[in-house]
């Protein structure tokens, strides 16, 4: 299948087309970004940072590449493959970004399960540096970049697909980079994700409520898929790679990462919401 790079890239400073002079984006307003030589282009102003290195540190993404390359999240990544997939296929360019592609996984498992006769033109943004540097080394077929998913350095009305895997959307922003018939697919964790590492971490944890799929202002919902299923982490280094890329790894007390730490084996329940929503178009 043909794999090139997503290239309708904006400022992330006035919104204006990025134009590609070799190496270097520039816009007509004269800002320009230089890509750098592992392949990545950092469209992260400084004005748009709240810390000197937001998103995950390199620690959270190492881990994270090690838990995903097990392939626990396998039903995830089929899932996604599929509802990335229009049918019929589309004879055009099909533009597909990944809002916190972390270190891109998903962008490199759709680009081996996509059919050989889609044309998929890809991004993985992050607003971490390390993880897109990692993302940019591992694959060299997408554009990745360093940005926000507040402010997407992506023109208007550019994009088929949009994905926000285990991310932080941003409504009004996710409305303005897709198509009209674009669809958006999130993915969050259900209320049993994980629940017996956060069993271990905390003394209680709280009785699981009927999850409600979040409403984004200017979407609807138009598919809702629950994937339940439990893996096994045969290894303390594997129960501590997946502590260390959740929130918990930072949110637990000392004594439940000391319990975590003494397991050497763990059975887990993955319950993950994939929904599709629409971007609602004035008539
Ligand atoms: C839980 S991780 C998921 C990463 C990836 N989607 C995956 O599942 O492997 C969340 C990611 O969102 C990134 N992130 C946090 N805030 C962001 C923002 N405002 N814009 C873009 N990415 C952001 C983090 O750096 C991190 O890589
Ligand atoms: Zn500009």
């Amino acid at each position: 299948m043909p794999i090139e790079p997503f290239v309708e890239l904006a400022c992330p400073l006035d919104g204006e087309p990025l134009d590609q002079h070799d190496k270097t984006w520039v816009c007509p307003q004269g800002h320009s970004y230089d890509q750098a030589r592992q392949g990545y282009v950092n469209l992260l102003p400084v004005q748009h940072k709240r810390s000197k290195d937001p998103g995950d540190s390199k620690a959270m993404v190492a881990a994270r590449q090690r838990f995903l390359a097990t392939g626990h999240y396998q039903p995830v990544v089929e899932l996604i493959a599929r509802l990335c997939c229009p049918s019929p296929l589309p004879d055009a360019d099909f533009n597909i970004l990944d809002a916190g592609c972390g270190e891109g996984y998903y962008l490199r498992q759709f680009a081996e399960l996509a059919p050989a006769s889609m044309k998929v033109r890809m991004a993985g943004l992050d607003i971490s540096k390390d993880a897109v540097l990692a993302a940019a080394k591992q694959d060299k077929r997408q554009s990745w970049l360093v940005g926000s998913n507040a402010h997407l350095p992506v023109q208007n009305a550019s994009l088929d697909r949009l994905l926000c895997v285990f991310g932080f959307p941003v409504a009004n922003e996710f409305a303005r980079v897709l198509k009209p018939g674009g669809r958006l697919i999130q993915v969050d964790p259900g209320p049993a994700h994980l629940r017996e590492l956060r069993e271990v971490l905390y003394e209680r944890v709280d009785a699981q409520t009927e999850p409600k799929a979040p409403q984004l202002d200017g979407f609807q919902l138009i598919e809702e898929d629950e994937v339940s299923y439990s893996f096994r982490l045969d290894s303390g280094k594997q129960i501590q790679d997946l502590l260390a890329m959740t929130p918990h790894g930072h949110r637990a007390p000392k004594d439940g990462k000391a319990r975590v730490a003494a397991l050497t084996a763990l059975e887990v329940t993955a319950e993950i919401f994939v929904r599709v929503y629409e971007p609602i178009t004035d008539v």
